[in-house]
């Protein structure tokens, strides 16, 4: 809680690519319900630094940068009403990093399921996509958040950012709190067009801010032979947007007919996907207006971690006063 009695709630998102609707409807709609909410004093990260581990481009990071700023403006996240920061704006995020690194054993990263899938694919794994979770629990630990709402696949990243405040906890006294996730069980895993998460790193997926000939060309992609009357993977999509009752008549009115149904995915997506995608081209006329809103997001996250950061140095002994 802060000192109006609000819960802290902190969440981010690494610009590694274009956000998809998996992004929206697993974590990122209910930040905007929550911002609503008088209940919760809210701060929302670009965490540009997770992002270093897979894109090592200046131009790239730049543009993915502005591209996040964008997408979380154009879903109405307020600027006046929310900490709108990047990571790499706020050193206190990597130097306590190493504070926890110094605590958090080898074998117990070992275990991160984000380690294990990268070491299938190679074994050069940087130091950073080891440590990932670490810095993932600075971030959310700095500011003392009481709540992270994220998607089913970060639950393990909010269990270590619980483990790692008990360990410094216990060695150098109460200093910071347990976060705990908020994860929607309806839309913890969206599919992708293939059936799988859907996921950038797959390819697979439906841009939150898609064209209208794209959104055409990715849902006439959507994998559908399962043989059943109607077509799982259609189907759950279409839930993201339309109720049970509402899909009933037109799932039982077109057994079989996978064509139509996509059609019908098709036009309720635009609607969807129109007023965003409008919302996000205006903003984007500003450059200098959302390099701005981060710089003023940044400086009163600064103020507050710096805080922390300090009652840290003193608890570990390299604050002398
Ligand atoms: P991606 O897998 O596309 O790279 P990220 O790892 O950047 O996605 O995830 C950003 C946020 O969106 C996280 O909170 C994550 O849990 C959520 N998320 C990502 N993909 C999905 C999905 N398919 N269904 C539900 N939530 C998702
Ligand atoms: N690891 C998160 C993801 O891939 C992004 C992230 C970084 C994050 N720091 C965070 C999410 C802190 C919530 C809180 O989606």
């Amino acid at each position: 809680m802060n000192k109006d009695g609000k819960m802290i709630l902190l969440s981010g998102v690494k610009p590694t690519g274009r956000t998809h609707i998996g992004n929206y409807f697993g974590a990122m709609r209910q930040w905007k319900d929550m911002e609503e909410s008088t209940k919760y004093d809210c701060f929302f990260m670009i965490a540009d630094y997770h992002t270093l581990n897979f894109v090592q481009s200046a131009v790239a990071m730049r543009q993915l940068t502005l591209d996040m700023a964008l997408d979380y403006l154009a879903i109405g996240l307020d600027p006046k009403k929310v900490i709108l920061f990047k990571q790499s704006d706020v050193s206190a995020h990597t130097e306590l990093t190493w504070i926890f690194n110094t605590l958090v054993t080898v074998p117990y990263l070992m275990r991160g399921h984000a380690y294990k899938d990268a070491e299938t694919q190679s074994k050069e794994i940087s130091v950073g996509t080891f440590d990932y979770p670490v810095l993932m629990a600075s971030d959310i630990l700095l500011y003392d958040t009481d709540i992270v709402p994220v998607g089913q696949d970060q639950k393990q990243h909010i269990e270590y950012a619980r483990d790692i405040a008990g360990k410094f906890n216990n060695v150098y006294g109460d200093t910071f709190k347990h976060p705990e996730p908020f994860i929607v069980k309806d839309v913890a895993v969206v599919p992708g067009i293939d059936g799988r998460k859907m996921s950038k790193s797959y390819g697979n997926t439906i841009p939150l801010f898609a064209e209208y000939d794209e959104i055409q060309e990715r849902v006439m992609a959507i994998v559908t032979d399962n043989g059943l009357d109607f077509p799982q993977n259609v189907y759950t999509i279409h839930r993201l947007l339309k109720s049970e009752g509402e899909l009933k008549p037109l799932y039982e009115a077109n057994k079989g007919r996978y064509k139509a149904l996509k059609e019908a995915l098709i036009e309720d997506l635009e609607v969807f996907i129109a007023p965003l995608r409008a919302r996000r081209k205006a903003l984007a006329e500003d450059e200098v207006a959302i390099w701005k809103i981060l710089e003023e997001g940044a400086r009163k996250a600064r103020e507050i971690a710096d805080k922390k950061m300090g009652e840290v140095k003193n608890k570990i002994g390299v604050k002398i006063n």
